[in-house]
């Protein structure tokens, strides 16, 4: 995919902006007045962190696996951390959030709206402890970084399918085999986390049987 960097000082919501752009282009922002994280939250957007959304077509396949595909891409984009995944789509530093990303589609749309603590890392009201790059990575550099990622990743998709893909990420993930808690809207499920199974939902194995969880929020416990 070809890509267009957009880039402004003060926005509402990088992702509130590029549901209006083409397909390709990268929304980048210094800050965010109304910056927002899964679930309605807040995400606060101080100077100097990465605001970036990207504008992909809306397709089946994307739908169901951009935000794996993401994921891996932010590692990749990396390499000199030992950065891990949790599902869905956070991306931790020493068991810290670093990274979330948030995923919202249109008709012919899906913005993928990443935000990475490069410098410092908001915590008030935050689920999870947070932790930054320590200025070592500038917003611009690493956008240049997931152009080349998403394009190798998006690739391997094409080429040799999600099992693929889903076998990277799992490499990467945080909390295999580990006894996890899963915090729905109305419920909270304890449970071993198994994988991941081809829709992209989390197999969770519980004194209950084995559950297959499509959304929700993870603790380590
Ligand atoms: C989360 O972990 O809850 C997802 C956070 C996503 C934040 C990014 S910052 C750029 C884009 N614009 C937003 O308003 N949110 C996303």
């Amino acid at each position: 995919m070809k890509w267009e960097i957009k880039q402004f000082n003060e926005v509402s919501s990088t992702n509130t902006l590029a549901r209006d752009m083409n397909v390709g282009t990268i929304v980048m922002a210094e800050t965010q007045t109304a910056g927002r994280g899964r679930y309605g939250r807040v995400w606060q957007s101080p100077k100097g962190n990465l605001y970036a959304s990207f504008v992909f077509p809306n397709s089946e396949n994307l739908k169901k696996y951009l935000s794996f595909v993401t994921g891996l891409a932010l590692a990749e984009s990396l390499p000199e951390f030992d950065v891990r995944l949790k599902w869905p789509n956070d991306v931790l530093l020493d068991g810290k959030k670093l990274a979330g990303i948030l995923l919202e589609a249109t008709e012919n749309k899906i913005i993928v709206g990443i935000g990475v603590n490069l410098v410092s890392s908001p915590n008030k009201n935050m689920l999870y402890p947070t932790i930054n790059l320590g200025g070592k990575l500038s917003p611009i550099a690493l956008v240049k970084r997931l152009m080349i990622q998403y394009e190798a990743v998006l690739k391997v998709l094409d080429t040799k399918g999600f099992n693929k893909i889903k076998q990277r990420w799992l490499d990467l993930a945080e909390n295999l085999g580990e006894t996890i808690s899963v915090h729905l809207p109305n419920q909270e499920i304890e449970g071993v986390f198994k994988g991941i199974n081809d829709q992209g939902a989390l197999i969770l194995k519980t004194t209950n049987g084995v559950l297959n969880v499509m959304a929700g929020d993870v603790f380590l416990i």
